[in-house]
């Protein structure tokens, strides 16, 4: 039997296993996927022995994402450029590490809206953090034009430098100007979940193609997300990017590429709606 797991600390919240497990089910695979429970100090110590514990690779969640790379021996170009991962895996015997936050919120949002045009358009991010910078990386290799908005203005210049001049931070004056021939605006902050309120934007000036993306899925539907359909913009919630980003490893572990099913979505909304 192949077995994967999750790591982080703590874990207990991770909706992982309810995830792959399906899929371990539904395809019929010999396989179970695990949550670990991993502290901080035991992290490189685990990932060195992976293998000896009877894994064929893991995800990796918080605090462990930036720390892990520490201890694999082949990271992708993504990784270097986020500076963090959530997926290990073996190849040729050798621990790999990629990150799939990105490549899930953008299979998420294409599968939802296949009609979407990113390249030579702009994405507007809120927020300058690690699920940000993901999101960037991938928007940019997709062509898109990415404007950075950021509490702490500093942070979203920073995150902006690392990229060089397909993003650019913003200030919040500049939203309203930049909202024409914006394609994507997305929460990538904490704020909005658990129904606390969400980023207040003046989003009229925002074309009526515009999607609105939020990585918040606890509510399913944030209060931001809220907003933007009383402007009758396109929304997206977060919790099909948990899903998506699961594939990557699914597919690398197991063999098989998994296809993100309705019945998988309501399982797991089922779930967040439990609390
Ligand atoms: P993650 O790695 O999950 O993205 P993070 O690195 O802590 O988390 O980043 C959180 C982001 O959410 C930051 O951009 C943060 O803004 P600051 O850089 O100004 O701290 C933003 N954020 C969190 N709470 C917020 C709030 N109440 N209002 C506005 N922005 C908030």
């Amino acid at each position: 039997m192949k077995k994967a797991c999750v790591i982080g600390y703590p874990i207990a919240h991770s909706r992982s296993p309810i995830i792959h497990n399906y899929w371990l089910k539904h395809y019929g695979l010999d396989g179970l996927y695990e949550k670990r429970e991993v502290k901080p100090e035991a992290l490189a110590y685990f990932l060195t022995n992976l293998k000896v514990e009877g894994y064929v690779g893991c995800n990796v969640t918080i605090p462990h994402k930036e720390a892990a790379i520490a201890s694999v021996a082949h990271i992708d170009e993504i990784v270097r450029k986020t500076g963090s991962l959530n997926t290990v895996y073996f190849e040729d015997g050798e621990l790999c590490a990629t990150s799939t936050d990105g490549e899930g919120f953008y299979r998420n949002v294409q599968a939802a809206f296949p009609d979407i045009q990113l390249a030579g358009k702009k994405a507007i991010v809120l927020g300058a953090g690690g699920a940000a910078r993901a999101i960037i990386e991938r928007l940019i290799r997709a062509g898109a034009e990415v404007r950075i908005l950021n509490r702490t203005p500093a942070r979203a210049q920073e995150l902006a430098s690392l990229f060089g001049s397909q993003a650019k931070a913003i200030n919040l004056d500049r939203f309203v100007t930049e909202s024409s021939n914006t394609a994507l605006l997305v929460n990538t902050t904490s704020q909005g979940m658990k129904g606390q309120s969400g980023p207040e934007l003046e989003l009229s000036a925002l074309p009526k193609t515009a999607v609105v993306a939020d990585i918040v899925y606890v509510p399913l539907k944030t209060n931001f997300l809220k907003q933007a359909e009383v402007h009758g913009l396109r929304t997206i919630g977060g919790l099909g990017m948990l899903l998506h980003q699961a594939v990557v490893g699914f597919e690398k572990w197991f063999g098989v590429r998994p296809e993100v099913t309705p019945e998988l979505y309501q399982m797991v909304a089922n779930d967040v709606a439990r609390g």
